[in-house]
């Protein structure tokens, strides 16, 4: 029986090898695209779709000026990629966000680091419907109008009567604002309990 050639057999040796490092990359790179890409598709196949959607410039600086003259620890549920707690932490709030996405924690976390704002803002891996906001007297939330009756009534049995809930984009079904500022998209407004409350529970 004739044998290959030493050079034939080195050479499909070496594709061998090529194929299956070939193999082992795409595998890696597809179960890190994975890693990356089902946090954010997860909130969209959730009961309550609440994609990210960053928030604008004109929508951040509104929120501010809810907060103008406001005191008190604030949090951002759903904190995105953390520009809302950082913003705050620079006006001087003790600020917290809590975030479903591990990747935006991380990326807020770093953006905090390097605005030299980490002391004063901290985020959580955390689902926004099993942290309870009771600590909170300044709470903002960018969320979807389907989730909102639901949160209002969280909020309600939650917060103290000094509290304040800005929301950003889409208002809260029940309660009525107390202050609104903005335009379109950018529109806020801000709720304080002691007051929504009450006109609610006259109506
Ligand atoms: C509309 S974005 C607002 C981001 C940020 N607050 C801002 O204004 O830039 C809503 C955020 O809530 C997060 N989210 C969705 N479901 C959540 C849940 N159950 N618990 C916590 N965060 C959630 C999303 O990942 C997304 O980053």
């Amino acid at each position: 029986m004739r044998q290959a050639p030493q050079g034939d057999e080195d050479t499909s040796a070496q594709r061998r090898a090529w194929g299956l490092l070939a193999a082992g990359g795409l595998g890696a790179s597809l179960l890190a695209l994975h890693a990356v890409v089902t946090p954010f598709v997860m909130p969209a196949l959730r009961r309550v779709c609440l994609p990210f959607v960053p928030a604008t410039s004109a929508q951040i600086e509104n929120v501010l000026e809810m907060l103008r003259g406001r005191r008190g620890p604030l949090v951002d549920i759903g904190s995105g990629d953390g520009r809302i707690v950082i913003a705050a932490a620079k006006r001087g709030f003790k600020a917290v966000g809590y975030e479903l996405n591990p990747w935006l924690v991380w990326y807020s976390r770093y953006r905090a680091w390097r605005d030299g704002v980490h002391q004063n803002a901290k985020f959580y891996i955390s689902d926004l419907w099993k942290v309870s906001f009771s600590h909170y007297t300044n709470v903002v939330i960018f969320g979807v109008p389907q989730m909102m009756p639901q949160l209002e009534k969280k909020l309600e049995e939650e917060l103290q009567h000094n509290a304040r809930v800005i929301a950003c984009r889409f208002p809260f079904p029940c309660w009525i604002p107390d202050h609104t500022t903005g335009e379109g998209i950018d529109t806020v407004w801000a709720y304080d309990l002691k007051t929504s409350m009450g006109v609610k529970q006259n109506a």
